[in-house]
C-alpha cells in the first residue's frame, strides 16, 4: 500500500516516521496520534489516487488542512493504521473573478492568504478568524468555520457558492460554481460542508466576494451585566443596521490572561466584568462611521448600559483592541490545558443561562475558572473553563472534565442551544451529539455517511461514534 501511495504522490510526500508531531498532535495538545503514513498530494488527481488506494486497502484516512481545529478532528488515532492527508501542498489560486465578485483556490490555501489576494483587489473574503495565519479553506468549509463577521457575513457556508470534492471511492465531484443562484437538484455542496472530512475530501472551493467598506471603526465599551451586554447589541443592531460587522464579549478573567500573560498589549480600558468589541464597517465615508458608534456609544452610557467606551483613532488602535480579543484562545493555552464549550443560545437567555450555571459550576467545582467570551452578536460563547489556581490541570482535567462539561451541556441544552456553534463535534463531543440530538436526525446522519463513505474510511470516530 505504501507503495501505491508513492506511486500516486512521490516518494518525497509519503513521510513515514522521523518527527511528525506538526501533523499528530492537536492544536490543544489534548490529542497525540500515530499516523501510518503522512501523504500530501499536490493536485486534484493525486488526492483522488490517495483515495482510491486507501479503499482498496480499507485503511482509513484523516484529512487535514492547517490542524488548528479545536475539536479533534483532525489528528490521527494512536492505533498507527490511519493515513494522515494533509492537503497543505494544494494552495493555489486558481481564478478570481472580479466582476462576479467571486475567487476559485484550493483547499489547502491559508485563510489569510485568500483574504490577502481579494484584498490586492479592493475586495473583501468577510471571513476573520483567531487561526486565519495557518487555518486553511479546506479546514474552514470542513467545519463550517465562523469567526468575527458573522452577524453580518454569515459563516463559511454562507461564503461558499460551490465546491470540489474527492468521495470516499476516488471520484472527483466537480462542483465549482460562481452561480448565486442553482436549484438544480439536492445541494451537494451544503452537504459537505461542515461535515469535517467524514463525507469527503474538499480539494477547491469557490468563494463570495463583497465590495471593501470605505470604513472600519472599532470601539470598546465597559459593561457591569452581560444583560447590558445584550441590551447595547440590541441598541447597536437598532442604530447600525449591516453597517455592525462585529459584536464581541469578553468576560474579565478572560483579559486578566491576556494581561497576565500577554503583558505588552495595550487595554485601553480599565478592567471592567464585561468589555464588548464593536465593529462597524461603513460604505459611505470614516466620518459616517464615526458619527454613528460616537452617538451610539454616547446613548449606551446616558442609558446606563456601559459606564465606559474607547473608539479606536487609527488603524494601529483598532488592531490592538482586536487583538486584546484574539489573544485569549493563546493566553489560555499559557495558562494551562483547559476545557472549552463552544456553544450557541437564544442572545436573550445567554444572560440567565450564565448566571445560573456560573453559579452551578462554582458550587459543584470550587476554585473552577471562568473564562466566557466569544461572539455574542451570533449568539455563540466560548464558556471555557480553566482549572483553579494552582491546580495541576491536566490531573484536574482527567477527574472534573466529564462531569463539568455534562452540566454545561445539560444546561445548554435545556435553554434551547446547540452544543457547537462553529467549531464542530470532532472526537470531543461524538458522545453529546448523540444526547443532543433526536434518534431520526442521527438515523439520517448514519444513513448519509453509510451512502457516502460505506467502507467508513474518512476519518472514523469522528462526528458519528463508531
Ligand atoms: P484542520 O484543523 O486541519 O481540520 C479541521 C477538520 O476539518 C478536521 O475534521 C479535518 O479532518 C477536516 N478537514 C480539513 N481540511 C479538509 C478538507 N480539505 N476536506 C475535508 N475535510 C477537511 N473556529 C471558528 O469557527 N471560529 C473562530 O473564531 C475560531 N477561532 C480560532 C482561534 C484560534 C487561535 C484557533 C487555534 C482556532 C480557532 N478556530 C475557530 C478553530 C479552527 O481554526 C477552525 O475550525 C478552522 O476552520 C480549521 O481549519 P484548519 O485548516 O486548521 O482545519
Ligand atoms: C475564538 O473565537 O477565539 C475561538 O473560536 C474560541 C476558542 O478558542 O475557544
Ligand atoms: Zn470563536
Amino acid at each position: 500500500m505504501v507503495a501505491a501511495l508513492r506511486a500516486a504522490v512521490g516518494e518525497a510526500q509519503v513521510l513515514i516516521g522521523g518527527d511528525l508531531s506538526a501533523f499528530e498532535q492537536d492544536w490543544r495538545k489534548r490529542l497525540r496520534g500515530r499516523a501510518l503514513a503522512v501523504v500530501r498530494p499536490r493536485d486534484t488527481e493525486e488526492v483522488a489516487a490517495v483515495l482510491r488506494t486507501c479503499a482498496a486497502h480499507g485503511v482509513p484516512l484523516v484529512p487535514q488542512g492547517g490542524n488548528t481545529g479545536l475539536v479533534g478532528g483532525s489528528t490521527p488515532d494512536e492505533s498507527g493504521t490511519q493515513v494522515l492527508l494533509s492537503l497543505s501542498r494544494m494552495n493555489r489560486v486558481r481564478e478570481v473573478d472580479e466582476a462576479n465578485l467571486s475567487l476559485t483556490v484550493e483547499a489547502g490555501c491559508v485563510l489569510q492568504t485568500v483574504q490577502e489576494t481579494a484584498q490586492a483587489r479592493g475586495l473583501l473574503l468577510p471571513l476573520s478568524l483567531g487561526a486565519e495565519g495557518s487555518c486553511t479553506i479546506g479546514g474552514n468549509l470542513a467545519t463550517n468555520a465562523g469567526g468575527t463577521q458573522v452577524l453580518r457575513y454569515g459563516n463559511a457556508r454562507e461564503l461558499c457558492l460551490g465546491i470540489e470534492v474527492v468521495t470516499a471511492r476516488g471520484e472527483i465531484w466537480n462542483g465549482l460554481t460562481g452561480l448565486r443562484k442553482d436549484n438544480a437538484g439536492y445541494d451537494l455542496r451544503d452537504l459537505y460542508i461542515g461535515s469535517e472530512g467524514t463525507l469527503g475530501v474538499i480539494t477547491a472551493a469557490t468563494l463570495k466576494l463583497y465590495p471593501q467598506p470605505a470604513a472600519t471603526l472599532t470601539a470598546l465599551a465597559a459593561c457591569e451585566t452581560l444583560a447590558q451586554a445584550v441590551a447595547l447589541l440590541q441598541l447597536a443592531q437598532a442604530r447600525a443596521g449591516s453597517a455592525l460587522t462585529g459584536f464581541e464579549v469578553m468576560n474579565a478573567f478572560s483579559l486578566a490572561l491576556v494581561r497576565k500573560h500577554f503583558p505588552h498589549l495595550r487595554h485601553p480600558l480599565p478592567a471592567s466584568p464585561w468589555t464588548v468589541l464593536i465593529e462597524l464597517s461603513d460604505a459611505e465615508s470614516e466620518a459616517h462611521a464615526r458619527d454613528v458608534l460616537e452617538r451610539l456609544l454616547e446613548t449606551a452610557m446616558e442609558d446606563g448600559l456601559a459606564g465606559d467606551a474607547a473608539v479606536a483613532e487609527t488603524l494601529s488602535q483598532s488592531h490592538d483592541m482586536w487583538h486584546l480579543r484574539e489573544t485569549i484562545t493563546l493566553a489560555q493555552m499559557e495558562e494551562g490545558l483547559n476545557i472549552k464549550h463552544d456553544i450557541a443560545l437564544p442572545v436573550s437567555r445567554i444572560p440567565a443561562f450564565c448566571e445560573a450555571t456560573d453559579a452551578a459550576l462554582q458550587q459543584a467545582f470550587p476554585g473552577v475558572r471562568l473564562v466566557n467570551f466569544g461572539h455574542l452578536g451570533d449568539g455563540n460563547l466560548h464558556y471555557n473553563l480553566q482549572a483553579p489556581e494552582g491546580a495541576d490541570s491536566a490531573a484536574w482535567l482527567r477527574e472534573f472534565e466529564p462531569r463539568v462539561s455534562r452540566s454545561v451541556y445539560a444546561a445548554v441544552t435545556a435553554a434551547g442551544g446547540s452544543i457547537s456553534a462553529e467549531h464542530g463535534i470532532g472526537s470531543a463531543k461524538c458522545e453529546e451529539l448523540v444526547r443532543s440530538k433526536s434518534p431520526v436526525a442521527l438515523g439520517l446522519m448514519r444513513t448519509l455517511k453509510q451512502a457516502l463513505d460505506p467502507s467508513g474510511i474518512l476519518n472514523p470516530g469522528r462526528v458519528l461514534a463508531p
